[in-house]
């Protein structure tokens, strides 16, 4: 079976951590519409901060009305015609501000990725608000199935995340992850508990993952970036 190229890209620490540290989205957005992707992967948690989640009353009302967000002054050259699919996994229906996420100017559909243990309840809030899903694993959604059906499907040929490093370990350890572009910003996370880049659920069987370094820049700030293919 197919599956699109998928490619995770973040800014980090110097540690490695992605929270913690004082770097804006905005150059890490602009670099990261740059390149075309078929679809964004995006966090469930990530994907909250789209804006706040419907009320109960909105909920089983027809929901907010949110007005288009306009283009971020800079970034007009960005928006592509055919836009991106924003996918996010979410098997625990946490995800209750679509309207919000769609309002945004990148995204040209919603598409959740849920498993068998979502409730149907949250199957019937996707429905109403024009989300279709795809239904794989039976915890959490199994990635490299959902990948499958967005290439078969959708016609989903490459994946951009933008995600934390559990999503990202969950990738990395069903071997889907075929790129990895950094920001490594010129600083230490001051956060002992910063989140880091991965977050493995097991351990690799091979030890560990050697990439190929395919591109470096150094960016203004003394900040590098840094993309590596396995
Ligand atoms: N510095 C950066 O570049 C950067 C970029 C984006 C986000 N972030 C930060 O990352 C933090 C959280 O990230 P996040 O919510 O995007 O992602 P995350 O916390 O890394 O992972 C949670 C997501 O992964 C899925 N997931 C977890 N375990 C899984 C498994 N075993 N199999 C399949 N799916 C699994 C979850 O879906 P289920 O609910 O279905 O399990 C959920 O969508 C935020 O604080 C955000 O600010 C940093």
């Amino acid at each position: 079976m197919a599956r699109p190229r998928v490619i995770v890209y973040n800014q980090v620490s110097l540690d490695g951590r992605l929270e913690g540290f004082a770097a804006g989205p905005v150059r890490y957005y602009r670099l990261g519409f740059r390149w075309r992707s078929d679809a964004i992967l995006v966090g469930s948690a990530t994907a909250q901060a789209f804006g706040p989640p419907e009320s109960t009353e909105e909920q089983a009302a027809g929901g907010p009305d949110v007005a288009p967000v306009p283009v971020h002054p800079g970034f007009e050259e960005l928006v592509e015609e055919p836009r991106a699919l924003l996918v996010v996994p979410d098997s625990r229906g946490r995800v209750r501000n679509w309207r919000h996420a769609l309002a945004q100017p990148w995204y040209r559909a919603g598409i959740a990725l849920v498993s068998a243990t979502t409730p149907a309840e949250y199957l019937d809030h996707l429905t109403r608000r024009g989300v279709d899903h795809v239904l794989t694993g039976a915890d959490h959604v199994d990635l490299a199935a959902a990948l499958e059906v967005l290439h078969d499907r959708h016609g989903v040929r490459s994946v951009r995340t933008d995600a934390g490093g559990t999503l990202t370990g969950a990738l990395v350890a069903a071997g889907l992850v075929d790129e990895i572009a950094v920001i490594l910003s010129p600083c230490l996370a001051g956060r002992p508990d910063a989140a880091p880049l991965v977050r493995l659920p097991r351990p690799l069987t091979d030890g560990g993952l050697p990439l190929r370094l395919v591109e470096t820049a150094q960016l203004d700030d003394g900040a590098l970036w840094l993309r590596y293919e396995r």
